[in-house]
């Protein structure tokens, strides 16, 4: 066995300082004291938040993670701009850099984009000294740990590599949570050969410093790969699926959270992940199953391919759905209404507006000439602007960037947003939404008042009984 794969992990490095890398290095620094965990990333700004003593600025808003940064940072835990001197110092570097939808090229629009893991491969090869295990934490199309391979291997010098595919499953707004308390920790390496086996055995060591053995799952690379993909595809089928009904229900008078109580008191479907929705969001459901169906493509499996395809299909179709219903209950135009919206992240309790329901929402009602006034207790103006300039660049929408400007209004706080409005969305399930003083939204509204919850968190009876007009998705 090459005795430096068998060496213990003293130093860990991770390229990509992101929603993932960012907490996910804290967990392992705050659990395995003895190792130094440092987080790199070429965005100088974002490594700049990560080190800011205003722990209100971390570039991430996560529950829980302030706590984690504060045991760990400075202990055994940093963040860096030097990508070359933290490949050095590792015995482990986790590749936690984006893999977007390709926006050029082959496999536009459906492929990953995978340059930023291959220049993370490159980067390493070039600078490493001694035998390194590269972890892929990234989302990656199946078999991409070939091509990493193929480039350590070639550009390398004499290096010796061990590559493991460990994705990662924690969900936004409650990356903490999951991280502490895994369901499952997948490990994909080469058991057939001991270095393979070591370097598996390494990780594993690291996450049972804090989970149950049982929890971390051995597989071949492969099978590690694909089960990331396979695992966001059916979490995105279950929401597309209750949400398909929830057009179902709104034509025949059933009720779609009763239906979503009555078929997930069966053990074999179960409660979770039933919440119809205005569509779900966030940077990996939609980029995750379009890379599933472009490799089912590539594979000849059209079949297969159009079965997946369908789920984000649906899942377009649950928000176009939602923003025409506003246009038509508001006597079929919005030209100049002010609509006010709650919420803007893709779901409570993060920062993140990739994907997010709410600016196609915004985008199908400005085209119809609204008013958008925006509340959302964590995203910025900067970020809310960019989004509905991220829709141009890729012509979803005639909008340009003056008429987004002029068009869009962004508050700090709730009451002045819902002032004067026409209605009121609600597109994003923030629990202070839930008390806010509906009497007193009520009497500062244009009439008839009109409520459009797109995540079925209000109480629809008591808005009523003020007299609202209220709209709830599958009701
Ligand atoms: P992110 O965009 O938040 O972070 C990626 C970071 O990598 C950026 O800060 C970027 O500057 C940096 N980067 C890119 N190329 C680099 C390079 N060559 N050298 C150094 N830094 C570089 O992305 P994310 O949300 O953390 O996602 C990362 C990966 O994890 C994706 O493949 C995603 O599919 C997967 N994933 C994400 C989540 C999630 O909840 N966001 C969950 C599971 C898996
Ligand atoms: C999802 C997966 O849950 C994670 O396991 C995975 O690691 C991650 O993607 C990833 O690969 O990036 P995330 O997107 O952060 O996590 O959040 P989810 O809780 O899965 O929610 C995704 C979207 O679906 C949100 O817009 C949410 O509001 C919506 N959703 C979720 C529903 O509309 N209904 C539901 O019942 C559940």
């Amino acid at each position: 066995m090459n005795p430096s794969l068998n060496k213990p992990i003293k130093n860990i490095a991770c390229i990509g300082a992101g929603y993932v890398g960012g907490p996910t290095m804290a967990v392992i620094a705050q659990k395995c004291p003895k190792i130094k965990v440092t987080v790199v990333d070429i965005n100088p700004q974002r490594i700049a938040d990560w080190n800011d003593e205003d722990l209100d600025k971390l570039p991430i808003y996560e529950p829980g993670l302030k706590e984690v940064v504060t045991e760990a940072r400075g202990r055994n835990l940093f963040f860096s701009t030097d990508v070359d001197a933290a490949i050095k110092e590792a015995q482990m570097i986790f590749i936690s850099v984006n893999t977007p939808t390709k926006t050029y090229g082959k496999g536009k629009g459906m492929a990953a984009d995978l340059k930023y893991v291959e220049l993370c491969a490159r980067q390493i090869a070039e600078v490493a000294t001694d035998d390194k295990i590269v972890v892929e934490k990234s989302t990656l199309p199946v078999r991409t740990a070939q091509a990493i391979r193929s480039i350590l291997d070639n550009v390398g010098n004499g290096v010796k590599y061990q590559i493991l595919s460990n994705p990662e499953f924690l969900a936004e707004g409650t990356a903490i949570h999951d991280l502490h308390n895994a369901d499952r920790v997948l490990i994909g390496g080469d058991h057939h050969t001991p270095e393979g086996q070591a370097a598996m055995d390494a990780l594993a060591d690291i996450y049972a410093q804090w989970l149950p053995e049982k929890r971390i799952l051995q597989t071949n690379v492969w099978s590690s790969e694909l089960s990331k993909l396979t695992a966001n595809a059916f979490l995105a089928q279950r929401v597309s699926s209750i949400n398909a009904i929830s057009a179902l229900c709104e034509k025949t008078g059933a009720d779609v959270e009763e239906v979503a109580r009555a078929i997930g008191s069966d053990s074999r479907i179960g409660p979770k992940f039933l919440k119809a929705s205005v569509g779900f969001g966030g940077s990996c459901f939609q980029k995750d199953i379009l890379n599933l169906v472009y490799i089912c493509r590539s594979q000849g499996l059209s079949e297969v391919a159009d079965y997946w395809e369908q789920v984000i299909i649906m899942n377009d179709y649950q928000k176009r759905r939602f923003a025409e219903n506003i246009i038509s209950t508001l006597y079929n135009t919005v030209s100049g209404k002010k609509i006010a919206f709650l919420g803007w992240a893709f779901k409570k309790d993060t920062n993140d507006t990739r994907e997010t329901a709410a600016m196609y929402v915004a985008s199908t009602l400005m085209e119809d000439k609204a008013e958008i006034h925006v509340y959302d207790p964590k995203v910025t103006e900067e970020q809310i602007i960019s989004d509905l300039e991220y829709l141009s660049s890729l012509n979803y929408h005639n909008l340009r960037d003056k008429q987004i400007r002029t068009q869009i209004h962004i508050h700090t706080a709730p009451y002045t947003a819902l002032e004067n409005a026409h209605a009121i969305a609600v597109l994003t399930e923030w629990d202070e939404f839930k008390s806010y003083d509906w009497r007193r939204i009520y009497n500062a509204m244009l009439k008839p008042a009109f409520v459009f919850d797109g995540r079925n968190i209000l109480n629809a009876k008591e808005l009523k009984s003020i007299g609202f007009k209220i709209y709830q998705i599958g009701k």
